[in-house]
């Protein structure tokens, strides 16, 4: 019997009008665009000023969009899964605000909490519902709406943000194409560097909290940073060694957008020229669980029929990990 492989077989995204360039943000905070751009990498990220707007708004509009490209009826839709740390509200699901937005009402959703690594932890929850052979149309969707929970105080965590979505489609598929192999681990030992210090149960919302500035990210940059650059380029590689690739085996190098410097640090460690890797976080900084969809969709043209391209990310959690997949169709179609 022919295996069955997730694959995913249409991109989209979706962002905010508004620019917030580091100009802007050298008014709001004591930075200059010469910092940020020497010690992270980012010139602008989007931000949704609307009023009453939340992650869903995003999510929904990249969805939409997907199932438009896709040429899916909403009602064909098996299962909604969404990636976010800014769920609209702490319940019910956004995936299923999604869902009820764009009109999918014979499937079933929730969200997944992995930081920065949602994204690549939703897609593999994705694919083991697809290679079951459980369900046909997947959708997974990165949401996020980071302005809702950034300090623009705070200097030190305030330029890396963007809010943004991106959402594929997965499907079974026979050709050998799609998701062939991933790694996932997490610390949780890690939250300890990077958190939101109340509005959950340990620390219900107060005066106290509001006041004293705990809804908002917390981070402790350089003990991230390591972690980041350590583990990123750890199971990136990993990834390469156990299914043979070398470096000219490989079309693209997918990294999560976080720092600049964590990105060119994998890629060093996996041999792999620049060139093959998608860079965006200038335009559109860490847009946390939409990093990754992000990426492919702004390279899906470039995108050729049995491309070996590896995810990686590292988040909140700590989580990270790295997926193999062979790209399932021609971009430019
Ligand atoms: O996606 C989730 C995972 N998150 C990450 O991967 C983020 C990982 N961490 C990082 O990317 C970096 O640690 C940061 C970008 C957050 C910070 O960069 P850094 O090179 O580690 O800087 P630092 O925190 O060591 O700070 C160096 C100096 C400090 O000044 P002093 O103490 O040396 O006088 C900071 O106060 O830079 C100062 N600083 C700034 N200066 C101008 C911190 N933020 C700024 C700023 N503008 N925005």
């Amino acid at each position: 019997m022919t295996k069955i492989n997730a694959a995913i077989t249409g991109i989209a995204a979706a962002l905010p009008d508004y620019i917030l360039d580091n100009e802007e943000l050298s008014k709001m905070v004591d930075t200059t665009d010469e910092w940020i751009m020497t010690r992270i990498g980012i010139k602008t990220r989007r931000i949704l000023k609307e009023p009453g707007k939340g992650s869903s708004d995003l999510g929904a509009q990249a969805v939409k969009d997907l199932l438009e490209k896709t040429n899916t009826k909403p009602e064909e839709v098996d299962l909604i899964i969404c990636a976010t740390v800014t769920p609209d509200h702490a319940f019910p699901a956004t995936a299923n605000i999604i869902a009820d937005k764009v009109g999918i009402k014979n499937g079933f959703g929730f969200d997944l909490n992995a930081g920065c690594s949602g994204f690549l932890y939703a897609l593999s929850t994705g694919r083991m519902y697809i290679e079951s052979g459980l369900y046909k149309k997947v959708i997974v969707v990165g949401a996020e709406k980071m302005s809702s929970i950034v300090d623009y105080t705070d200097r030190s965590t305030c330029p890396i943000f963007g809010d943004g979505s991106g959402a594929v489609m997965l499907e079974p598929t026979e050709d050998g194409m799609g998701i062939q192999d991933m790694i996932l681990q997490s610390d949780g030992y890690g939250r300890v560097h990077l958190h939101m210090k109340a509005g959950g149960s340990v620390k219900p919302s107060s005066h106290e909290t509001v006041d004293a500035r705990e809804h908002f990210i917390y981070q402790e940059g350089q003990p991230v940073f390591k972690a980041a650059v350590s583990n990123m380029a750890d199971v990136s590689v990993e990834i390469m060694k156990r299914n043979n690739l070398t470096a000219d085996d490989i079309a693209w190098l997918v990294p999560h957008q976080a720092n600049m410097r964590i990105i060119e640090a994998t890629a060093k460690r996996m041999d792999l020229a620049k060139e093959k890797v998608m860079i965006n976080i200038q335009e559109f900084g860490n847009t946390t669980a939409a990093t990754l969809p992000l990426c492919m969709w702004q390279w899906e043209k470039q995108l050729k029929k049995g491309d070996n391209i590896i995810l990686a990310t590292f988040g909140a959690g700590f989580t990270w990990g790295a997926m193999y997949l062979k790209w399932a169709y021609d971009g430019d179609k």
